[in-house]
């Protein structure tokens, strides 16, 4: 099968665009959205350095076997993992792990395209003035009138799902790879500039202080959990979005060395995101611990206040949804692939069907914020936006890293170790050595042990 050096999908064009496809998937609304208000929810520093150790020693070796299968299976995942298996003497029943990618990606997709909406009305309220003199109160009540009229929802729901439709629909060079080129260098360039104004805050000794120096005793065990899951959930990992395009990936190109930009530069923006957004909460008397609402509350009473805020809040908003979009069509390529390779659609007719259904599923969570809203208890933690938190739950705490520990398993101990020397293309040398140790016996254990402590179902 090494032969089959294309997928019939087409290719990326350069080691670069590959680089960019992968950050612009991992880079989204898991930085700049979920990582400050989960950091917030879960005390800071103890959470965010169990999630740095996460992303090391789990996501970024998990990250470069998931990159290795779709590359050397060079399909959709769900006929990448059958035919990997096959390749490799076992069941062709592996092909499960294909099919749990292609159902959790469509159910991210379904709240996540929900999420981004907010920020594509955001960029209209930014450029309409709609932020000038905004404290935290008058922050909080737009937010809140806004996520409470489902009609509103609904609609940029819509308009982001169609975004990420024709994007997916016009394939890997002419869609996906346009995309990212230019929006990923743009939204860097900005956080770094909102990095200067929130720093000129007086309050970076408390900003750095929250996120960097860990408290256990605020670390609770949903935080762990939740820790782990983030880590999966912010790199694109264990559901196919990563071995899709790796599958799209030239054989010459160095997986190690491109997985550790990708992950780098993911974690920058997550830092950076929650310095500014930490520092913004601080300066003005919020909560950092408010859920889901915080970036969205936050970051508008500073473009109302700093000069040029009507510009620069426009622009932040603007390359949120461009995270966001580079993200999301990564979440629905993996079942549109499928669709085109097995049911012999075309690429058009299975972007449209799969976002119509994301938007369909997607109700579900427009109506957590308002009528449907209900609270439960999760490992200890109370959960209060209903459905929207039973569908993060259920995929970015199970899915997303059950399908990672699949992942390791299948490249720890289901291929031949031949096969992934080949594929790594580092030789046999100490890197290989710790990235196989790391995925055959570190990661999945790792990920088996937190959950299960998480749960409690440890004997102890
Ligand atoms: N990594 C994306 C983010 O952080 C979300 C995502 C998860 C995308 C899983 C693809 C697959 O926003």
């Amino acid at each position: 099968m090494t032969e089959k050096r294309v997928s019939l999908h087409g290719m990326w064009s350069s080691r670069l665009v590959f680089i960019l496809a992968a950050t612009g998937s991992a880079v989204g609304l898991g930085n700049i959205w979920k990582f400050p208000y989960i950091t917030g929810l879960n005390g800071g520093g103890a959470f965010v350095l169990v999630y740095l150790i996460c992303i090391a020693i789990i996501g970024i070796p998990i990250m470069m076997a998931e990159v290795l299968l779709g590359r050397r299976g060079r399909r959709s995942p769900i006929n990448t993992m059958m035919e990997l298996a096959r390749e490799a003497g076992s069941s062709p029943r592996w092909s499960w792990l294909g099919w749990v990618g292609v159902v959790a990606g469509i159910l991210i997709m379904s709240y996540y395209s929900v999420i981004a909406g907010w920020a594509v009305a955001y960029v209209l309220d930014a450029a309409d003035g709609a932020f000038v003199g905004f404290d935290g109160d008058s922050a909080g009540a737009h937010f809140g009138a806004m996520v409470s009229n489902p009609g509103t929802l609904a609609f940029w729901h819509a308009i982001f799902t169609i975004l990420t439709v024709l994007v997916v629909a016009r394939g890997v060079r002419s869609g996906l790879e346009q995309a990212v080129k230019v929006l990923m260098p743009a939204l860097f360039l900005l956080l770094a500039l909102l990095m200067g104004y929130a720093v000129n805050t007086g309050y970076f000794a408390d900003g750095l202080h929250f996120l960097f120096d860990p408290d256990f005793s605020k670390l609770t065990p949903e935080g762990v959990l939740t820790a782990l899951g983030h880590a999966f959930f912010t790199l694109s990992l264990g559901m196919g979005a990563i071995m899709v395009y790796g599958s799209y990936m030239p054989k010459k190109t160095s997986i190690s060395k491109t997985i550790f930009t990708v992950a780098i530069m993911d974690t920058l923006v997550a830092l950076m995101a929650g310095m500014v957004i930490f520092l913004i909460v601080f300066a003005n008397g919020l909560q950092p611990a408010s859920g889901p609402g915080l970036v969205f509350v936050s970051l508008p009473i500073a473009f109302g206040e700093m000069s040029g805020g009507l510009l620069f809040g426009t622009l932040f908003f603007v390359l949120v949804v461009f995270a966001a979009w580079t993200s999301a069509i990564s979440l629905i390529e993996p079942a549109v692939a499928f669709l085109v390779e097995n049911r012999g659609m075309r690429r058009t007719t299975a972007a449209v069907l799969i976002g119509a259904f994301c938007w369909v599923l997607g109700l579900v969570t427009v109506m957590s914020f308002s009528s449907w809203s209900f609270s439960f208890e999760f490992a200890g933690a109370t959960k209060t936006d209903g459905m929207f938190d039973v569908l993060d739950i259920l995929t970015s705490t199970f899915m997303l890293p059950l399908g990672g520990m699949a992942i390791a398993i299948f490249a720890g101990w289901i291929m031949q170790r031949a096969d992934t020397v080949d594929e790594l293309g580092v030789g046999e040398g100490a890197g290989y050595r710790v990235w196989y140790t790391l995925v055959r016996y570190v990661s999945p254990f790792a990920v088996g042990i937190l959950i299960l402590n998480s749960l409690h179902l440890l004997p102890t």
